[in-house]
């Protein structure tokens, strides 16, 4: 059964971890997300942009498609299947499917209209018990074709979006989405320290999870980030692991053509590199 993310989150803020959202494409990104998070006993956010949701042809196929597949495989760590970047109507189309939690990307609108929507949403949601996530100042870089500039959130906005009673926060510090330039400043610590001092315990949300340094996403989480987002590391995982399989001619053995076969090691690679952030954010038996 799909969980809010409201509880797990809570619990790592507590416990000082942080729970990995992983993006999902198809059958294969799913199954090997699920697999490893029962294998490692921890709760995982599986994240649905909305580029992604029609490629799979809906929400309501991917709703219908996790649910199954976690009852077929016995998937009893927490799950939350969560809209990544939702526009306030990707937010109804996913409350409508299924979803057990939804991000509201309202970072690009004026804040006033941003703290309408979010109201709004952060209504609906509770009334079904579906967790909600906002965000303030734009995460860089881009994003099936989200584009921000990578900005640091303003403490005093977050503040005012967290008390509209989101349950997450995701707060610009200078991360963006994709591979991190060389040139990067870093995060912006102090910016998260005096966000956190305004918002209290109210679980924070780090995007742009992939390539950020260890160290860095330690000091995160001793600030309060209690998400992270992590997509193109498994992209490049799977890509790297089907191009080896390809370019040592395996497709060309036997029946090595089959679609098990010839996605099977980039299926693989997802669950190390999911197991290898697992560990790193501290979530592995905290389910
Ligand atoms: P990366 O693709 O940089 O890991 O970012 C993922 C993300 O933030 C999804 O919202």
């Amino acid at each position: 059964m799909l969980v809010s993310a409201t509880e797990m989150l809570n619990k790592a803020v507590a416990g000082k971890y942080a729970v990995g959202q992983f993006n999902i494409y198809n059958l294969e990104w799913t199954k090997a997300i699920l697999q490893t998070a029962q294998e490692n006993n921890s709760p995982v956010i599986l994240g649905v942009s909305e580029g992604a949701g029609k490629y799979m042809t809906g929400f309501k196929t991917v709703a219908a498609m996790v649910k199954a597949m976690m009852e077929e495989l016995n998937i009893t760590v927490p799950v939350a299947l969560h809209l990544d970047h939702g526009t306030y109507e990707g937010c109804y189309k996913c409350i409508e499917a299924g979803f057990s939690s939804v991000m509201f990307d309202g970072s690009h609108f004026p804040i006033e209209e941003n703290i309408a929507k979010t109201s709004e949403l952060v209504k609906v949601c509770h009334e079904k018990g579906i967790s909600i996530e906002a965000e303030v100042g734009s995460i860089g870089g881009e994003e099936d074709g989200v584009v921000g500039a990578g900005e640091i959130a303003d403490p005093e906005e977050c503040k005012k979006i967290a008390d509209l009673g989101v349950d997450f926060l995701a707060a610009g510090i200078g991360n963006i989405h994709g591979k991190y330039p060389a040139n990067w400043k870093g995060l912006d610590f102090d910016a998260l320290a005096k966000t956190k001092e305004l918002i209290g315990d109210l679980p924070l949300v780090l995007h742009g999870g992939t390539g950020i340094p260890a160290d860095m996403i330690q000091t995160a989480i001793s600030l309060g980030v209690a998400k992270i987002n992590v997509n193109t590391e498994c992209q490049l995982y799977f890509q790297e692991a089907t191009r080896k399989y390809i370019e040592e001619g395996k497709d060309l053995q036997g029946k090595g053509f089959d679609p098990r076969k010839l996605l099977a090691p980039g299926t693989e690679a997802i669950k190390v590199i999911v197991k290898e952030k697992m560990e790193l954010f501290g979530s592995i038996d905290k389910a």
